[in-house]
């Protein structure tokens, strides 16, 4: 299977599973628990259904969002995530690339293999940095003074992971930073050798948002460990009012579902709220975001930037959160499979495709830009309102 092979998001995932050791295809494929959020959030865009509008003239289509103070040329951006050079020796560095050349907003994770200085001097498009609120204040302090010294353009403040959602499939595996191997652990690397080789003749393993405050050299650190030992369970929203006056600047939340928090987001000065589970990796059997929506936005849709991740693998799914009244749409695993299958050509692929997807759906929808799309273009299934009732 070649990457030109991949026309959706199954194949990038099947691509990425043949490519990648268990351990790490496992942890990007997983979720918590009975991975119950995880399959429903693709399967609630499934409740309703798309009604088209014909004979309107659709000859060119504009795609381009606003959010936050920026342009972005396309709906979709690629949402923070962490660890990508394990998943390709090319990560953040490819994916940032790929977002720069469709238009893009990237995220970079606080839990970023290069450092968000690098990624921001080398490229145009809009950067959101990912902050997770740590323990230690000072770290926090330094690291939004980092990104603001940088130019980074949105702050993105991760709600809903004041400690780690429970990932079986990493339990089972050992998955940990750095790798701490065991014997069934080292099988699953030696039968994926290319991954190996790759592995360890580009530049080492860093940490570069975290690496001068934290010492992870010396022996495996789980992600959940991380978020346990190291993240701040008691983050409060007087907390965060203090955050946002400090930025001072675009600053949204991610992890937001409910409608009493959004309106709060909206009171303590956010420009932004991204609806989202983390992808089904936190909180199982939480709503999805999708279902959300409609709520969330008729509450505050007019004071603030609603957004949604979690579960999008298609250009339909995006057109529908949209009529919903989402600004833009985040993706997750959409990215990182088509990175580890193949580095930056890969994520440029998917981002092409997915770009491909929404301009002729908008077509076919007879809507010449984002702005034609209401909720008028969407009907509800009885299974979308036993959904959300
Ligand atoms: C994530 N996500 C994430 N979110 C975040 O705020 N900080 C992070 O470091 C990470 N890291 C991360 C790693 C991996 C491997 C995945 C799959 C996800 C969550 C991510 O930003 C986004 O919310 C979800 O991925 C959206 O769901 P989908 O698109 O993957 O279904
Ligand atoms: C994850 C973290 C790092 O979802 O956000 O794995």
């Amino acid at each position: 299977m070649r990457l030109s092979q991949c026309h959706n998001f199954a194949d990038f995932r099947e691509l990425a599973r043949r490519r990648l050791p268990g351990p790490i295809f496992n942890y990007i494929d997983g979720g918590a628990d009975d991975e119950v959020t995880y399959r429903n959030n693709t399967s609630a865009f499934e409740a309703c259904d798309l009604v088209p509008s014909v004979l309107r003239g659709v000859g060119e289509v504009d795609m381009s969002v606003q959010i936050m103070g920026q342009t972005l040329d396309m709906p979709v951006y690629c949402s923070p995530t962490a660890l990508q050079r394990l998943f390709h020796h090319q990560g953040e560095r490819a994916v940032a690339a790929a977002a720069e050349k469709y238009g893009t907003m990237f995220g970079v994770s606080s839990l970023g293999t290069v450092s968000l200085e690098e990624l921001r001097a080398r490229h145009k498009t809009p950067q959101c940095y990912q902050f997770y609120f740590h323990r230690d204040r000072g770290l926090n302090r330094a690291m939004m003074t980092r990104a603001k010294e940088a130019g980074v353009e949105v702050m993105m403040l991760t709600v809903d992971s004041i400690t780690g959602g429970n990932r079986e499939r990493d339990l089972r595996t050992g998955f940990s930073i750095p790798f701490r191997l065991t014997i069934a652990g080292m099988i699953q690397f030696a039968i994926k050798p290319m991954w190996g080789i790759n592995y360890v003749t580009h530049e080492s393993f860093r940490l570069p948002q975290l690496e001068d405050h934290v010492d992870m050299s010396g022996g495996a650190s789980s992600i959940g460990g991380y978020f346990t030992e190291m993240l701040d369970p008691t983050m409060n929203w007087d907390d965060v009012a203090e955050m946002v006056k400090e930025w001072d600047g675009q600053f949204c939340l991610k992890g937001i579902m409910s409608v009493a928090d959004a309106k709060r987001a909206v009171e303590i000065g956010c420009t932004g709220i991204v609806l989202s589970n983390h992808g089904g990796r936190q909180l199982d059997g939480s709503r999805t975001p999708f279902d959300q929506l409609a709520e969330v936005v008729d509450a505050v849709g007019d004071k603030i930037d609603v957004m949604m991740d979690s579960g999008v693998q298609r250009g339909t799914h995006v057109l529908k959160a949209l009529s919903m009244g989402a600004k833009a749409v985040g993706v997750g695993r959409h990215y990182l499979y088509a990175l580890a299958a193949a580095g930056q050509p890969g994520v440029e692929r998917a981002l092409e495709l997915m770009r491909n997807e929404i301009e002729r759906d908008l077509k076919l929808m007879g809507a010449r830009n984002v702005a034609d799309l209401s909720p008028d273009n969407i009907r509800m299934l009885d299974a979308y309102l036993a959904r959300v009732a």
